[in-house]
């Protein structure tokens, strides 16, 4: 097991690259699956949840051949399982899009339920009616998600989420690029990993209209390319991240390789709270420069392109130490306070109440021992110990693996104090 160290009372100043979009990736890489043949996909983030995917990849029967830390070569035309243990499934949340692929490219799949962050309850109900409304049969029993079809195999059909779902748009495009006819996904979710999954089975030969606004109509082809090389796009909630702790530790970071638009909602928050923001021409790289403490805000965490969710814990860490009293309510999940206990210990002031965190700003938060209990927790509760007075040990610090590809490393670059320690068990 390992820990971090951190000495706090740092700004934060210098330049961050972003590597390439966790949740983006989780989705193209069983997508590779229906590509029967060989791709390369670039700008992977060099993280467990990905090697988790490569694994199921490999266990299925595609080749992998690592070209460097953050590409690789992709062959799936050997995959002749259709079968994903729950044992490798329960590890993370996306293996859930085995089932689409597998279900796309076969016309059956037998995968085991998903595991991931405990952020609330997450349901699956709107991919299984995507599938069903697509002909799929699907079984639930014994933690695994059977689903096959019949002769008919899968036919397009009009699919009206009840609820904006990243997992499920993803799942049913997944499983929709060769079904007959056309499927169309209203109220898709519109996030940038949404799109770039698109992008990647454009790119690969399949018919996609529509990813990026609500209304997503896939037009089956017989078969995809194979041959194709694609570079993952950069990750909006890493970005968002670092923006956040620059702006926390009153610092000047310049953040590299991202999409500015795609950050929009936080900038316009950040700007909002007193901190000074400069885009470059291109729109690929971001300054964020806070000379003063930040004042109070109130964020709504919404689908994009609302504020993130998966940038809520980071927030409340800036509320706990802007001035006067803010509100930050979660729109998207039903629970997803639980880091605040941690942050409480470490003297910010904050009261839960249902989906609302009353968090009144306080001069300064003080080092002590704190538990990472899911990966964006972990991320917060990093950017709390270098603002922190004093020494902050963070335990757990898997589920940071999990996601931020060399984060301690990127934040020691801009000179945070930051060691990763050995614990003996
Ligand atoms: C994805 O989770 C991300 N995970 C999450 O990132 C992210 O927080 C979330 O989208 C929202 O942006 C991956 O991409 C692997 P949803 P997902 O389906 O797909 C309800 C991180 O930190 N819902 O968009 O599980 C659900 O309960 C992680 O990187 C149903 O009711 O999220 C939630 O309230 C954490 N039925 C809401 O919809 C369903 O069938 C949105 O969930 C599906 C979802």
């Amino acid at each position: 097991m390992e820990k971090l160290i951190i000495k706090g009372g740092t700004p934060l100043k210098g330049t961050v690259k972003i590597s390439g979009a966790k949740n983006a990736a989780v989705a193209i890489l069983p997508a590779t699956i229906l590509i029967n043949g060989k791709c390369r996909i670039d700008n992977l983030p060099n993280i467990s949840d990905i090697k988790l995917c490569l694994q199921i990849l490999e266990y299925l029967g595609a080749t992998v051949t690592y070209l460097s830390n953050n590409e690789v070569e992709i062959d799936s035309t050997n995959i002749d399982k259709t079968e994903v243990p729950f044992s490798m499934t329960k590890k993370f949340r996306a293996s859930y899009y085995f089932i689409g692929s597998l279900l796309g490219r076969f016309g059956k799949a037998e995968v085991g339920f998903p595991g991931g962050c405990n952020i609330g309850s997450r349901p699956i109900d709107q991919h299984i009616k995507g599938f069903e409304a697509m002909g799929a049969t699907v079984e639930c029993e014994g933690g695994i998600v059977k689903t096959y079809t019949n002769e008919n195999g899968l036919v397009g059909d009009n699919i009206y989420l009840d609820v904006v779902s990243v997992g499920a748009t993803i799942n049913i495009m997944l499983a929709a690029v060769f079904a007959q006819g056309t499927t169309i996904i209203e109220n898709a979710a519109k996030e940038p990993h949404i799109v770039d999954l698109a992008n990647f089975l454009n790119t690969m030969g399949a018919n996609i209209k529509g990813a990026g606004t609500d209304v997503i109509k896939i037009a089956g082809v017989p078969n995809l390319n194979s041959g194709a090389s694609y570079s993952i796009v950069p990750d909006q909630i890493e970005a968002g991240t670092f923006m956040i702790a620059a702006a926390a530790s009153k610092g000047d970071v310049l953040i590299t390789n991202c999409i500015t638009t795609h950050l929009s909602p936080i900038s316009a928050k950040l700007e909002e709270m007193g901190v000074t923001l400069e885009e470059s021409d291109d729109g690929e790289q971001l300054r964020v420069f806070a000379q003063n403490r930040t004042t109070k805000a109130n964020i709504k965490t919404l689908p994009y392109p609302g504020f993130p969710t998966d940038l809520q814990p980071q927030s409340a860490v800036l509320l706990s130490v802007s001035d006067g009293t803010s509100y930050l309510t979660e729109g998207v999940f039903d629970s997803r306070f639980q880091y605040t206990e941690e942050l409480k210990r470490m003297g910010a002031k904050i009261r839960v109440e249902g989906k609302t965190a009353y968090i009144e700003g306080v001069e300064h938060l003080t080092g002590c021992s704190v538990t990472a209990t899911d990966l964006r927790a972990g991320a917060a509760l990093i950017i709390a110990g270098i603002i922190a007075d004093g020494e902050t040990e963070i335990h757990s610090i898997e589920h940071i693996d999990r996601g931020y590809e060399d984060f301690e490393e990127k934040f020691r670059a801009l000179g945070a104090d930051i060691t990763r320690v050995t614990v003996e068990e």
